[in-house]
């Protein structure tokens, strides 16, 4: 498989269960072994510059309250505390959790989880951001609102993939498509060229 990514474009994934959306984000974000090679310009590490963002944000939970889970990535990484604490600032900001920030992660909403789970990548300044099926287990509402935050998102000018089945919805936002199928591309363009058959589909 050969994909080649620009920086600043939005592009969805889209393809049936098990057509390897979630695992193409994992390796793309250095969290699966994969054969092949992976080259990024510049001597950046893909695994550097892109953040993956779990289906179930529940899984990415580690803080006992917002701005913990926010900072435990930040930590990890040895970032001075001012800086720490400014980027939490940011981007708890930025997603509209701030004011939550001493609240327990498990009692926020499912969108209010979605968008600190994004908070908690966004936080690490990736380039790409690869969100796996960011509005699978959300209400019209929370969907309205996590789609909101990820045009403010686009605004920041990073490149975001959307591995989703809720393909419609995202078109007015991406500019290119990327249909898998067993693991394989089967189609990769604009949105304007996707032949019909993969209208609806996923
Ligand atoms: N390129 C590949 N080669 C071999 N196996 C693969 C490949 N891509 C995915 N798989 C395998 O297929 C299975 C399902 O893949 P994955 O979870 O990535 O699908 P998905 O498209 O994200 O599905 P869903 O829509 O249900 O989330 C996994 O067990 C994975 O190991
Ligand atoms: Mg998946």
């Amino acid at each position: 498989m050969t994909l080649t990514l620009k920086t600043k474009e939005v592009a969805l994934l889209l393809g049936e269960n098990g057509s390897g959306k979630s695992t193409l984000l994992k390796v793309l974000a250095g969290l699966y072994p994969y054969k092949g090679t992976i080259s990024c310009t510049g001597n950046a590490d893909h695994s550097d510059v892109t953040g993956y963002v779990f289906q179930n944000p529940e899984t990415q939970i580690i803080g006992s309250t917002v701005w913990e889970d926010v900072i435990f990535g930040l930590e990890n990484i040895g970032l001075k505390k001012e800086e720490i604490k400014k980027r939490a600032e940011w981007v708890l900001k930025v997603v509209g959790l701030y004011e939550f920030k001493d609240k327990d992660p498990f009692l926020l909403s499912g969108g209010q989880k979605q968008k600190l789970a994004i908070a908690s990548i966004l936080a690490m300044r990736p380039e790409f951001l690869l969100l796996d099926e960011p509005t699978a287990m959300l209400d019209k509402y929370d969907r309205t609102a996590v789609k909101e935050l990820i045009k403010e998102i686009i605004r920041l000018q990073k490149g975001i993939i959307i591995a989703t089945h809720h393909a419609e919805f995202f078109f007015d936002i991406a500019q290119r498509v990327i249909v898998l199928s067993r693991g394989k591309i089967i189609y990769d363009g604009f949105i304007e060229n996707l032949p019909e058959k993969f209208i609806n589909r996923f």
